[in-house]
C-alpha cells in the first residue's frame, strides 16, 4: 500500500471528543506553510466540547454526529463517513476521538485513518491506558500513532514515543506528561506522512521512500 504526497497541502479531517489539545497542536503546525498540510474540517461525536471551540477559533469547518441522534450505530457511521468524505481528506486523524469507527467507515478511507493512543501499543489498549499502565507498575509507557484497523488500538504502528513513569505519578499527571510527548509525535509524524508519503507492508509502516 502506497500513499504518495499530494501535489498541494495535504487535507486533514480531525475527529475529537474532548479537550482537543492534539487537534490544537495540528492546527498550530499547519500554520507553517512548510508543514505541508491543512486541517480542512473537525468532526465530533458530541457538541459543546473544547475541541470544537478550538476549530471554530481557527476558522475551520466543524460537524457533529452524536450517536444518540441515530437509530443505530451503522447509520451513525454512515453519517460520519459522509461528512468526512465531503471534505475530501487525504488523511483522517482521530485525535482523542472516543468512539470506534466501523469496517464500512474504514473501507471508505483505506489505510488513511490514523489514531493516537496514550500507551506503547500493543500494551494497554482501550480507553483507560494511563490508569492501566500505572496499575500494572510499568516504568516506561508513552504514546503510539497507528493506522486504524478493525481492532481496538491494534493497527500498524507509525510512530511511538516513550514516557518515564515517576514513582509518585497519579493518573492525571502521567496522562498529562504523555500528552506532551504525544502531541510532538503526532505533529511530526503526520507532517512527514503528508510531505514524504508512506508505505505499509505487512504491518510495517515506512515514511518516505
Ligand atoms: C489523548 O491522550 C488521546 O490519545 C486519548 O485522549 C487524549 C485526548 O486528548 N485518546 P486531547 O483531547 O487531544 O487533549
Amino acid at each position: 500500500m502506497n500513499f504518495s504526497p499530494p501535489p498541494r497541502p495535504g487535507r486533514l479531517v480531525v475527529l475529537v471528543s474532548g479537550s482537543g489539545t492534539n487537534l490544537q497542536a495540528l492546527l498550530d503546525a499547519c500554520e507553517d506553510p512548510n508543514y505541508g498540510a491543512t486541517v480542512v474540517a473537525v468532526g465530533a461525536d458530541r457538541p459543546n466540547i473544547a475541541g470544537l471551540q478550538r476549530a471554530e477559533g481557527a476558522g475551520v469547518a466543524t460537524f457533529v454526529h452524536s450517536l444518540d441522534s441515530y437509530p443505530h450505530r451503522a447509520a451513525w457511521n454512515d453519517a460520519l463517513a459522509a461528512s468526512c468524505a465531503s471534505f475530501k481528506p487525504d488523511l483522517i486523524v482521530l485525535a482523542g476521538f472516543m468512539k470506534l469507527v466501523s469496517a464500512e467507515f474504514l473501507a471508505q478511507f483505506p489505510q488513511r485513518v490514523l489514531n493516537t493512543h496514550p500507551a506503547l501499543c500493543p500494551a494497554f489498549p482501550g480507553t483507560t491506558a494511563p490508569a492501566d499502565a500505572l496499575a500494572y507498575g510499568v516504568k516506561v509507557t508513552g504514546a503510539t500513532l497507528f493506522i486504524v484497523d478493525e481492532g481496538v488500538d491494534t493497527g500498524p504502528i507509525v510512530a511511538q514515543t516513550p514516557v518515564t513513569v515517576d514513582d509518585d505519578d497519579d493518573v492525571a499527571e502521567l496522562h498529562e506528561r504523555i500528552k506532551v510527548a504525544e502531541r510532538r509525535m503526532l505533529t511530526t509524524a503526520v507532517g512527514r506522512m503528508i510531505r514524504e508519503g508512506f508505505t505499509i507492508d505487512h504491518r510495517k509502516v515506512q515514511i518516505g521512500s
